[in-house]
C-alpha cells in the first residue's frame, strides 16, 4: 500500500469526546440556528453508509488502498454523526430516537442513484465510474468542511467549537483523499473526463440535498455563509473542482446558490 494511504490509516480515530467537559456544553446551550444546523449535519453524516453502499460497486473499492480508506472513512463519518447527536442530547434536545430510518426514509436522491446509477451505468461505465464517484465525493467533502469551519468560527459553545475542530481535520482528509483519487481516475481516460461532467452537471445537489428540502438547503446555507461568505464560498469551490482534468471552468455550486445571496 501506497505511503499516503499508511498514513490516513495511521491517524484515523473516531472523534475523542473523554476529554470534553459536556456541562459546560450545557451551560452554554445550543442556538436554534446551531440545533437546525447540528441535526442536518448529523442527519447527512449518518447517510454514508449508504453512500458506501455505492461506492462498493466500483471494482477498484476492493484494490487494498481503496478498501482500506473506505472502511476506515466510513468508520469516522459514523462517529461525526454519533458525537453530533450526543451534544444535541446532551444540550436538552435529543434527536428523535428512529432518526436515522426516518431520514433514510426521505432518502430521494440517493435512493435514484442506487437504483439507476448504481446497478446500471456503473456496470456499463465500470472503467469510467470511479471518476465520477470520486469526484462528487471530493465536492461533497470539501463543502461539509467548509461547514464545520463555519460553525466552529460563529460558536459561543465551546464543546461545539472542540467537536467542529475534530471533525474538521478530518474531512479535510477525506477531501485530499478523494481529490486526489478523482485526478488520478480523471487522468486515466477520456471517456471518465467526459461521464464525470456529464453527470455532475446534469446531477449533482448539494450536501443533503437527498434527504432535505431545497428551503431546508437553502437555510443551511444562509446560517453558515450568509451575503459575501457565500459567494465566495461557492466560487472556492467551484473553482477548486474546476482544477480537476476534464472539468475546467465547471460550474455547480454557484448555479444552485445564486438566488441565495
Ligand atoms: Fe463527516
Ligand atoms: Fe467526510
Amino acid at each position: 500500500m501506497s505511503t499516503d494511504i499508511q498514513r490516513y490509516i495511521s491517524v484515523s480515530e473516531k472523534i475523542k469526546t473523554d476529554d470534553l467537559d459536556w456541562a459546560e456544553a450545557r451551560e452554554a446551550g445550543l442556538s436554534e440556528e446551531e440545533r437546525f444546523v447540528i441535526t442536518y449535519f448529523s442527519d447527512i453524516e449518518s447517510q454514508t453508509i449508504r453512500y458506501l453502499r455505492m461506492l462498493l460497486q466500483m471494482k477498484i473499492a476492493f484494490r487494498p488502498a481503496v478498501a482500506a480508506f473506505l472502511t476506515t472513512w466510513s468508520y469516522e463519518e459514523f462517529f461525526h454523526g454519533h458525537v453530533l447527536a450526543q451534544l444535541m442530547a446532551e444540550c436538552g434536545h435529543p434527536l428523535e430516537e428512529n432518526r436515522v430510518e426516518t431520514v433514510t426514509r426521505r432518502a430521494r436522491f440517493n435512493e435514484w442513484m442506487e437504483k439507476l446509477f448504481g446497478p446500471l451505468l456503473s456496470r456499463i461505465f465500470s472503467s469510467q465510474f470511479p471518476a465520477v464517484y470520486m469526484s462528487f465525493g471530493a465536492i461533497q467533502e470539501m463543502t461539509t468542511l467548509r461547514g464545520y469551519e463555519r460553525l466552529k468560527e460563529n460558536t459561543q459553545n465551546p464543546v461545539l467549537k472542540t467537536l467542529c475542530e475534530r471533525i474538521a481535520r478530518q474531512e479535510r482528509r477525506h477531501f485530499a483523499w478523494y481529490f486526489n483519487n478523482a485526478r488520478e481516475q480523471l487522468e486515466s481516460t477520456s471517456g471518465a473526463r467526459w461521464l464525470a461532467r456529464k453527470l455532475l452537471e446534469f446531477n449533482w445537489v448539494p450536501v443533503g440535498a437527498g434527504v432535505k428540502t431545497r428551503a431546508e438547503v437553502n437555510r443551511l446555507f444562509s446560517i453558515l455563509f450568509p451575503g459575501e461568505t457565500g459567494s465566495r464560498l461557492v466560487r472556492e469551490v467551484d473553482a477548486k473542482i474546476g482544477t480537476l482534468p476534464g472539468l475546467e471552468g465547471i460550474r455547480l455550486m454557484e448555479p444552485y446558490f445564486e438566488e441565495s445571496f
